[in-house]
Parts: structure tokens; C-alpha cells; sequence
């Protein structure tokens, strides 16, 4: 029996093949307008996806970074949550579907699945793309505006990725307030800079008030340590960058790496990990310099030597966003 191809070459595979019936030039002048809205004020009153050749050049562009995104805080909420496996997952302004593909990549099998999103386009290419993945092939893709009046069904898992960039500060919250009504497990993705950590830290404080415990990135549910305007909390997820990448932004790299920020949050009971490093470890002669968020609401610098063992191998082995010690270590 062959091995299954796992969902990420699978997605990879079906975004080359949408380009194929696009002009190159057309494609990429279709990012460059993206580009430019989003560099310009959202939110916006009407979707920024507008049509096919918009949608296309969106998900070749974008839906890899997303997906690796959404796929790398899923993969830590699932650490902390070793025995769960969601039956159910909503993915609110989940546009072509990125974070249903990360989901069906940490959860593989069947499961309920439901897309909102007020571009009609964006929801049919991700109704096209979805069908080269037999865990989606049951998924409804719903058209919704999200606003004060949004329903979101009773389920295990709402995913927000890359959404509350593009909403009013009073949508935003109501869309959080919604989500922690409807779902027992709240997954939110922003892009990695001040602003989207900025985002995130306020939907994570709007969660623990509705009774959430915080299950990744912070190994606690108290105040984050970080003192706002100095720094923020965001990791780094490896794509590979496609062809249409290599047009629109030139260079030869095979790879980029997406920053983001997240919280995921669960009414379950949840084991968040001892501590997480929150940057890249800074490897020398005979130590790694491992800057840590702790339980304690610190941020840290330990230095491990190669004194320490185990311990020392593994931490250069570790990477930014790990849990800190690795499971089974002192
Ligand atoms: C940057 S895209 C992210 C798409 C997807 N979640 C991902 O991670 O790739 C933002 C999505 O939010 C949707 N969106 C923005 N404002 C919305 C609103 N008020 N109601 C419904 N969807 C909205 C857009 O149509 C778009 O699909």
C-alpha cells in the first residue's frame, strides 16, 4: 500500500495547478493589488477578494504561509491537548480554506467542517481546491459577514486566521465573544508584527474572561510578560515559496519564513508546556542561549552548557516556539 500524501503537498500540488489556466503577468499583477489594499486601510465595507483571478493569486500567494502558520499553532495546541481530537471546526474568514487544510494536517480523518466567509469567490476556489482532500470533501463553504450579528453553530474548534486585521475593533471583539460562546477550543492567527501581537493579546484576554485557559503559545493564563511597544510575541513558520513567488517578490531563496502570532485557547483541561522560547536560540562554543516566556509571568535568558548533558543536546536541537524542556527531560 502506497503512504498517504500528506495535506500540505497535496495543497501544493492543487495551488500550482490554479495558476495554470492564469497569465503570469495577470497573476502577478493581481498580488501587487492585494499587496497594496493591504499595505492601504482595512478594514474595508466590501470584500477586498473580489474575483477569480483575484481569489487565485490570493491563495498561490498567500495560502501557504497561512497554512503553515495556522498549521504550526495547531500542532502546539495539540501538544497541550495529547488526548483531543476536534469532531467539529468552524474556520471563520477562512477565505479558501487554509486553516481547514491545517486542521485535517494535525487531526487527519473526517470530521464537521464549516467555512465562513463573505467573499463568494474565495469560497468557491476553496470549495475547488478542498476537493483534493478527502477530509474536506463533506465541508461547507457558507457565505457570512461577520458583524454583530454573526451565529456561529455549536462546535469543538473555531479557527480565526488572518481575520481581525480586517475588521472594526467592535467586529473584532464580537467575533471573539462569539467564538468563546460557540466553541470549546478557540484557535486565533494574526501576522507577526506589533499590531497582530496586538490583536492577539486582546482576544486572549477576551478569552480567559469568558472562562478559556490559554493551551499555546504561554505557559500560563495570566498577564503576558511582554511590555507593549517593546517587543512582541510572534514565531516563524518555513514555507516553500512557489514559482508565482519567485515573480512577484524575484530572488532565488526556495523558502520563506512567515511570522505570526497566536493564542490558542480551551475550555478543556489543558497541559500547557513548563515554558517557550520565543526566540531563536543563539548557539555558541559549548552553549545554547535560550530565551524562555516561563510560568511564573517572566520572560528569561538561561544559558545551557554542555555541563547540563542531555539537556545541553538537547537544547541544539531546540527551535523557536519549542516548548522548553523537551518532553521526558528535567
Ligand atoms: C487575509 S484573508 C485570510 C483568509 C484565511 N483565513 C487564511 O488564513 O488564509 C481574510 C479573510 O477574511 C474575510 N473577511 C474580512 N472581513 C470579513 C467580514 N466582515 N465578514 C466575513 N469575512 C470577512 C475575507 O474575505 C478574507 O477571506
Amino acid at each position: 500500500m502506497t503512504a498517504p500524501v500528506p495535506p500540505a503537498e497535496t495543497l501544493r500540488t492543487a495551488l500550482a495547478a490554479l495558476l495554470d489556466g492564469l497569465p503570469p503577468k495577470r497573476a502577478a499583477q493581481a498580488v501587487d493589488r492585494l499587496i497594496a489594499t493591504y499595505r492601504g486601510a482595512t478594514p474595508t465595507d466590501t470584500p477586498i477578494l473580489r474575483d477569480r483571478a483575484d481569489v487565485a493569486a490570493y491563495a498561490a500567494y498567500r495560502m501557504p504561509a497561512t497554512f503553515e502558520a495556522v498549521h504550526a499553532a495547531l500542532e502546539a495546541l495539540a501538544q497541550a491537548l495529547p488526548d483531543w481530537t476536534p469532531a467539529g471546526h468552524t474556520d471563520v474568514g477562512g477565505g479558501t480554506g487554509a486553516a481547514t487544510w491545517a486542521v485535517t494536517a494535525t487531526w487527519p480523518g473526517d470530521r464537521e467542517v464549516t467555512v465562513l466567509d463573505w467573499s463568494d469567490p474565495a469560497l468557491a476556489l476553496g470549495r475547488e481546491i478542498a476537493a483534493a482532500n478527502p477530509a474536506l470533501k463533506d465541508a461547507r463553504w457558507q457565505r457570512a459577514r461577520i458583524g454583530q450579528d454573526l451565529a456561529l453553530p455549536a462546535t469543538d474548534l473555531v479557527t480565526v486566521s488572518y481575520v481581525l486585521n480586517e475588521l472594526t475593533p467592535a467586529d473584532r471583539t464580537a467575533l471573539v465573544d462569539t467564538a468563546a460562546a460557540s466553541a470549546q477550543t478557540v484557535v486565533i492567527v494574526e501576522a507577526g508584527t506589533p499590531a497582530g501581537y496586538a490583536r492577539v493579546i486582546e482576544a486572549r484576554d477576551r478569552l480567559i474572561a469568558a472562562g478559556f485557559r490559554v493551551a499555546a503559545p504561554c505557559p500560563h493564563s495570566a498577564a503576558c510578560p511582554i511590555v507593549p511597544g517593546e517587543d512582541w510575541c510572534h514565531f516563524s513558520a518555513r514555507v516553500s515559496r512557489s514559482s508565482l513567488h519567485r515573480q512577484v517578490k524575484g530572488g532565488s531563496l526556495p523558502y520563506e519564513d512567515e511570522k505570526f502570532s497566536y493564542v490558542a485557547a480551551t475550555r478543556l483541561p489543558a497541559t500547557p508546556v513548563p515554558a517557550r522560547v520565543i526566540r531563536r536560540p543563539q548557539i555558541r562554543k559549548g552553549q545554547v542561549l535560550l530565551d524562555l516566556c516561563e510560568p511564573d509571568e517572566q520572560l528569561a535568558r538561561r544559558t545551557v552548557t554542555k555541563r547540563h548533558g542531555d539537556l545541553y543536546k538537547a537544547a541544539r536541537d531546540a527551535a523557536w516556539g519549542d516548548g522548553w524542556p523537551p518532553p521526558d527531560r528535567p
